[in-house]
Formats: structure tokens, sequence, C-alpha cells
């Protein structure tokens, strides 16, 4: 097949929703249609969660959260579907809205009961601001919902973004019928409890004499709704879609796998192939010949039986292949990759070829950090992907003085994951730890003990905002570190960060040194 067809083919996107509205759940659906998984039904068995879910961590499964990114690819058709799973808990939003930029759409999943919650106002967020093509599936429609135009219009507000329907719910909760496909002028029939895939009955037109049949007296309203929103709806555009203006809405359930097919089929023969990419020096096509990709992500310790690192690459234009030679344009080094896998649900398989879309792991034994890029040569460099300006912070301790060496190489890899920024104070050369979340805090100090071995401890510090300091002026930078000589820190890569413990001592220094920049993430040198 040639670099245009299989590029084609490939539909690359995540799934994300406020905990609990449904995500995993329909992931797993998907996944039982692509044939990657077998578990058909519940949900509930725990069975089908460890081989569906992102199930790397063991923290994951104590907590029910899911905590690591990772990627279920699938064959569908004659579509390559990759799917990157994000964790649910805003904690690890981070890490979230990272994989965000490895994606060509989203599915964002609403719970039609609760309707937009402020996670996915946030998700939404990320997409508006990166143009990312969005559908929404409006999940649990087997339960007592909010009305449908009430809730797309929530959606509307509160997303800040046009939505058209592409299906229509017969009514919900107990009275939940079923749900009628206008972009296939289908009808799908729901019968509850009922688990396994329906076909749909068709019909050409909603005044089909054979719906009243299988919708009673439900079928004027259906009639009436479906009238009175195509007056309101302007017709379905994929162009609006494709440029991230219009979001197509569905309505299912994911758990009694009712709606998710149409979604998917709908979904694979509008969502977007991969699309061209901006680095620092110009705008990489997925259809150049010379292969480029970027990390947006890496693990350490996927495997707890193998001391292992992997880094995620986004491949964004040209042929991947194994044993190749390719440069690493940040540390301008050429490396041959002799095991790329690549992740199929829950199982890993070393691959010989890649195609723009698809998600590679490369083993890696430190030479990669997030953002980082491959090429064949060419000096580029993938842009946007976001830092963050930690919130919390805490001194970190070592609690186990015959483990000091484990501690050390657990932090540093767990910073290079992006798990959290290291600051070291250069006055007293205490360590100190940024997150964005509590939990993350939590995270750290579990996988010290259980992949490093090493024991750590948190203390309180008094700190309000961590911020990189520079300045052309060499003498005038000089001059701030002794002047701030006891709030003074590194961040991994030696940089200078002014610790400042409260917004007054952060604008008195401001004020002080007016030639020095002051920024809150750490990625202003890009
Ligand atoms: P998340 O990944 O977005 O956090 O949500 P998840 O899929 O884990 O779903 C959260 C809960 O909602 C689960 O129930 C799941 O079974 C339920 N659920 C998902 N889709 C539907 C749906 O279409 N209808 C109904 N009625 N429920 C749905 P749980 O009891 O919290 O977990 P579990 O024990 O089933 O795993």
């Amino acid at each position: 097949m040639s670099l245009k067809s299989e590029i084609e083919r490939r539909k690359t996107f995540a799934i994300v929703s406020h905990p609990d509205a449904g995500k995993t759940t329909l992931t797993e659906k998907l996944l039982l249609f692509g044939g990657a998984i077998h578990v058909a039904g519940a949900v509930k068995s725990n069975k089908i969660k460890k081989t569906a879910t992102s199930d790397f961590m063991e923290i994951e499964r104590q907590r029910g959260i899911s905590v690591a990114t990772s990627v279920m690819a699938f064959e569908y058709n004659e579509y390559k579907v990759n799917i990157l799973d994000t964790p649910g808990h805003q904690d690890f939003q981070e890490d979230t809205f990272r994989t965000l930029t490895a994606v060509d759409s989203v599915i964002i999943v609403i719970d039609a009961a609760k309707g937009v919650e402020p996670q996915t106002k946030k998700l939404m967020d990320v997409c508006r601001m990166r143009k990312t093509p969005v559908i929404v599936f409006v999940n649990k429609m087997d339960r007592p919902s909010e009305d449908t135009f009430n809730l797309l219009e929530e959606i509307e507000n509160q997303l800040q973004i046009s939505t058209r329907p592409l299906s229509w719910p017969i009514n919900s909760g107990p009275g939940f019928k079923g749900v009628y496909n206008i972009y296939s002028s289908s009808l799908q029939l729901f019968r509850p409890n009922v688990q396994e895939i329906e076909t749909g009955i068709k019909f050409d037109n909603i005044y089909d004499s054979g719906l009243e049949k299988h919708l009673g007296s439900d079928v004027e309203i259906l009639r009436e709704e479906l009238e009175l929103l195509e007056g309101v709806y302007p017709e379905f555009s994929e162009s609006e879609y494709l440029a991230g203006n219009l979001a197509p809405v569905f309505f299912g359930s994911a758990l009694y796998n009712f709606g998710v097919q149409e979604l998917l089929n709908t979904f694979l023969k509008i969502a977007p192939t991969p699309r061209p990419r901006l680095t620092n020096e110009r705008i990489v096509n997925p259809y150049e010949a010379s292969f480029s990709g970027f990390v947006f992500k890496i693990h350490a310790n996927i495997d707890p039986n193998h001391r292992s690192r992997i880094a995620f690459v986004k491949i964004c234009s040209g042929k991947f292949e194994r044993n190749k030679p390719y440069t690493h344009t940040r540390l301008n080094k050429t490396f041959k990759i002799s095991s790329p896998t690549a992740f199929m649900a829950a199982k890993k398989e070393v691959i010989d070829e890649a195609y723009p879309g698809d998600i590679v792991g490369i083993p890696d034994n430190g030479n990669f950090i997030i953002g980082d890029t491959l090429t064949e040569g060419e000096n580029i460099h993938y842009k946007g992907l976001p830092s963050f300006s930690p919130e919390m912070f805490r001194y970190i301790e070592n609690a186990d003085p015959m483990k000091s060496k484990q501690l050390a190489k657990g932090i540093d890899q767990l910073m290079d994951e992006g798990v959290a920024q290291l600051f070291t104070n250069q006055f007293n050369g205490r360590k100190i730890i940024g997150c964005v979340g509590q939990l993350q805090f939590e995270v750290i100090q579990y996988r010290l003990e259980h992949e490093y071995g090493a024991k750590c401890r948190f203390e309180p510090i008094q700190m309000y905002k961590a911020c990189w300091v520079k300045s052309n002026d060499k003498q005038l930078l000089e001059d701030f570190r002794k002047r701030k000589s006891q709030r003074m820190a590194k961040d991994k890569i030696g940089r200078d960060v002014f610790m400042a413990d409260s917004p007054f001592i952060l604008d008195m220094a401001r004020q002080e040194f007016e030639k020095i920049d002051f920024h809150f993430t750490s990625d202003f040198d890009n």
C-alpha cells in the first residue's frame, strides 16, 4: 500500500470526559467492535477491565482512576484506528493535555443526566485552542436525562462550540426506545438489559408507516422533534467540523452498547486523517516522504518485570522503519531503533514500519524527554507541547538513607516522564517537587516505592509560584541571583528559577527588576 493510502486509512483520536461519564466503557465497546478485545458484554467484569483499559500501573487498579495514558490500536473495516487513552482524574490533566497534542480528533463523552461538567469544559478549551475537531457522545440515555434540546443548548453555551445532532434519542430513562440516526436515516431500537450489538432498522424517511409499529405514539413526538431540529439547525457541514467550529452530536448508552456502532461508523467517515503539523522551522505535511515524529509521552516501568522505559512517538510524516538511522534533533545524535513497538490494546508487539497517525513505542534509556523530535536528518523541532505552571509545592526528603541512589534515579526518571517538576533550592540544596494536583504527590511516593524501592517523605513549603527568570543582561541576572539568593533554585536542566512565596514577594521582585523576564511555564525557550 502506498504512503498516501496508509495515511488516508488512519484515524488517531482520544476519548475524553469528566470522570464517570463513561469514557472507559465507550473505549471498551469500541475495542470490542474492532475485535481488539473479545469479552463481550459486562463492563463490570474485572477481566475486561484488565485487558481493555490502560491498566499499566498497579496504582490505577488500586485507585480506580486511569493514571497512565495508553494507546490502543485496532483494524476496523479498511481503517486503522488509534485510540489514545487519557487519565480521567483532574490531577493528571497535564498528561491528558499532552496527549491531545498527539491526536487528530477527539470524542467528548457527556453524561446525559449531568450535562457539561467542569472537566469537560477544560478539555474543550484545549481542543478549541488547537482547533481539534470534536464529536460529542451523549451517554447514559438509558437513565433519565435532561430534555434533548436543553442539553444541546447547554453543550453549545458551556463548550462554546456550535453543535449539530446527527442522531436523535427517543425518550430517555425507563422510556428510552432508541436512537434515530439522522446521518443514515436509520432507526436503532433499544432493548434494556441487552448488551449485544444490534443492527439498525432502516427507513428512508420518518413518515414511513413502519415506524409506528416500532414506536407507537412516540413516533409523533419523534417526527415533531426532527422537524423542529431541521428548522433550527443548518445542514451538517463536514468542513466546519474539520475546522473545529462544529461538533456533531450522537446519543446512546455505552454500557448497553447502544448507539456506539453508529458513532464509530460515522466517526470513521468524517473524522480527519493525519494533518500537517507545525515545527519551529516550518509546517510538515504527513505525505512528505521523509519520516518525522515527536515524543509526547514517556513512561517508565510499564512492565514491572523488566526495567523498561518507553518513549511514545507520534509519527507526523513519512514512513517509520525499524533499524533505520534517525536523528534526535535536540541532541543532534543518530539512533537506530531496533525494537519499536505498537500497542494493540493491552498487547505490545515489535513492528517493522509505521505511518503518520501511528504511535510507536521506543525503548529508551534516558535519551528522550517530552517534546523531542526524531527525523531522517532535517533539523526541525515540533511545537506545541504545553508545559504547566506548578501550583503545589513540597520538599521531597529521603525516608530511607540506605536507598538514596534509588531515590535519585526514581525522581530523575519520573520527572522525565513529566509526572511533576523538580527544583533544587540553591541556598540550602533541598529538592522541591512542583505539581498541579495533590494526587500527583501520592503517585510519586507510590511509584518511588514500588518501582524503585525508595522511600520518600514530603514536607510543607511556603510557596506561591515558581518563575523561570531570564535576561540578556548577564550582570543584571547575576545581581538578581545574589539579591534573591535564598529564593533561587535550578530546574532539572539547570535553568534559574525564582521561588516566590507570596504574590507580594513576586510583585516586589518584578518591580525591582523590570528588565528581567519572568516566565510561569518552562517552555518559554521554544
Ligand atoms: P469514566 O471512564 O468516564 O470515568 O467512566 P466509566 O466508563 O468507568 O463509567 C462510569 C460508570 O458509569 C460505570 O459504573 C459504568 O458502568 C457506568 N456507565 C457507563 N456508561 C453507561 C451507560 O450508558 N448507562 C449506564 N446506566 N451506566 C453507564 P460503575 O458502577 O461506577 O463502575 P463499574 O463497576 O460498572 O465499573
